[in-house]
């Protein structure tokens, strides 16, 4: 008789379990149609909470995000201090082991698993990511972009730390729609290296999917200043163009491309000799390493016999990072170009690409000609990496990722930008 219950009620919890798991499928199911049943309320676990933070939890990021002076004031003391700074640290071999247990890994670390829309499921996203070291900062950066409908594609320096390219080809191991580049090379800075890093990321996103729409390029120390879905309808607006930095190339920078380079170690030099002019007559145009371009660019890019000569054309020239993308923009036929009259130029503050401050465009509010308010953080070749009271004004901004961040320099910065932005996607899908 006891017998004969005991397995009554384990038929029961049985039941009770089919049924509660078959209610959690079709939960699921309909947050990829679009249909939010009060489940998704219950999404909050998602959100980073103090509990799952780093030492970075003392700082009140909604004073901060307010711009209140206090606030980033207590913050720019704690950036400095030491024993802030090292308990900020994170070796590689803790990313190394917590990776093992793929499950555990990105439950801990809070990734979203799931489409959190229909609208982003349908628009998935390529992103190239070139690193070099600084493993926390490449992890936080695509726990913030990472989405399983989009691609990434890591391109780790051939003559980074071991331990690095260990740890990051660890943390990419646990998703299967993020894979370390299958050519990575030795990135020289401003020699052709950096083109090519992208150049083999490129070529792997297009062949691994034909099903994603925009690229974008990224390297570790970029953050997002949208979310994935701000991300999704500002591409959608741009209806197929392309959102980069392309202008006239200044007098100043002319000597990059009139005469040939070469490297000597890991130094790239001139050689003083004269460069041919570029192929085809193609006017050259002057931007930056950052684009939001769309998948037929990138397939031009690949294919297109012009491109094909252009490239070779730039290989001995200096930095050809600012200059190519901008020059293929503006190339007829290539897909979202625009024309190469002076009209068509397209600024960085305008283009959506990457939200860079430069330290001589840098001003006091009121001031005339300065491009943006002055940097909160500190100064890298002339860059801002930014401090946590550059937030307020940056996430005014249209750009969708912003450069430079360093857990290193300022770590409050990218901690209440996470969470700013996990709590906006997640009330955004209600
Ligand atoms: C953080 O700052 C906000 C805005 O000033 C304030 O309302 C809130 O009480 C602060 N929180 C804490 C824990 O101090
Ligand atoms: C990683 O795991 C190894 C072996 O379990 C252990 O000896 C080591 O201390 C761990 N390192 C970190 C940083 O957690
Ligand atoms: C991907 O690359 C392989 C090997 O080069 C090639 O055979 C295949 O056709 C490519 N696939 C796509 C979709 O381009």
């Amino acid at each position: 008789m006891r017998l004969l219950k005991r397995g009554w009620l384990d038929l029961l919890l049985k039941l009770a379990f089919i049924l509660v798991s078959l209610w959690m499928l079709v939960s699921l199911s309909h947050i990829a149609t679009g249909w939010h049943p009060s489940f998704i309320l219950s999404l909050r676990w998602l959100e980073y909470t103090d509990n799952n933070g780093g030492p970075e939890i003392v700082c009140n990021c909604s004073a901060i995000f307010q711009g209140e002076l206090e606030a980033i004031e207590e913050a720019k003391i704690l950036a400095i201090t030491r024993d802030f700074r090292k308990s900020v640290q994170i070796s590689d071999d803790f990313y190394i082991n917590a990776s093992e247990n793929c499950r555990k890994f990105k439950t801990d670390r809070k990734y979203l698993t799931f489409p959190l829309s229909q609208e982003e499921e349908n628009f998935p996203l390529a992103y190239s990511m070139v690193v070099h070291h600084k493993v926390q900062n490449f992890e936080r950066l695509l726990r913030a972009i990472y989405a399983p409908q989009n691609f990434y594609c890591v391109h780790v320096d051939t003559k980074a730390n071991p331990s690095v390219i260990s740890a990051i080809t660890a943390i990419t191991s646990c998703f299967p729609n993020v894979f370390m580049v299958s050519k990575p090379v030795k990135v020289v800075y401003s020699a052709w290296s950096r083109v090519q890093a992208d150049l083999n990321c490129m070529a792997d996103l297009y062949n691994i999917s034909t099903k994603w729409k925009y690229f974008i390029n990224l390297c570790g120390q970029d953050f997002p200043l949208k979310t994935n879905l701000e991300i999704v309808k500002a591409l959608q607006l741009l209806r197929g163009s392309n959102s980069l930095e392309s202008e006239k190339m200044p007098e100043s920078k002319k000597w990059r491309i009139l005469k040939s380079h070469s490297l000597t170690g890991d130094t790239i030099q001139g050689t003083g000799q004269d460069k041919k002019p570029p192929p085809f007559k193609l006017p050259i145009l002057s931007g930056n390493a950052y684009i939001v371009v769309n998948r037929g660019y990138i397939r031009s890019v690949l294919e297109d016999t012009r491109i094909h000569a252009l490239i070779e054309w730039a290989k001995d020239t200096y930095s050809p990072d600012e200059f190519l993308w901008a020059t293929i923009q503006r190339m007829p036929d290539v897909p979202g170009s625009t024309r190469p009259n002076i009209k068509y130029d397209m600024t960085d503050i305008n283009a959506i690409a990457r939200l860079v401050k430069w330290s001589w465009h840098e001003g006091p509010q009121g001031s005339l000609d300065a491009v943006y308010p002055e940097c909160q953080g500190s100064h890298v070749r002339s860059i801002c990496v930014y401090g946590a009271g550059d937030l307020n004004w940056m996430i005014k901004q249209h750009h969708l990722f912003a450069n430079k961040f360093d857990v290193d320099t300022d770590s409050i910065a990218i901690y209440c930008l996470e969470r700013y932005l996990r709590h906006k996607a997640l009330s955004e899908i209600h």
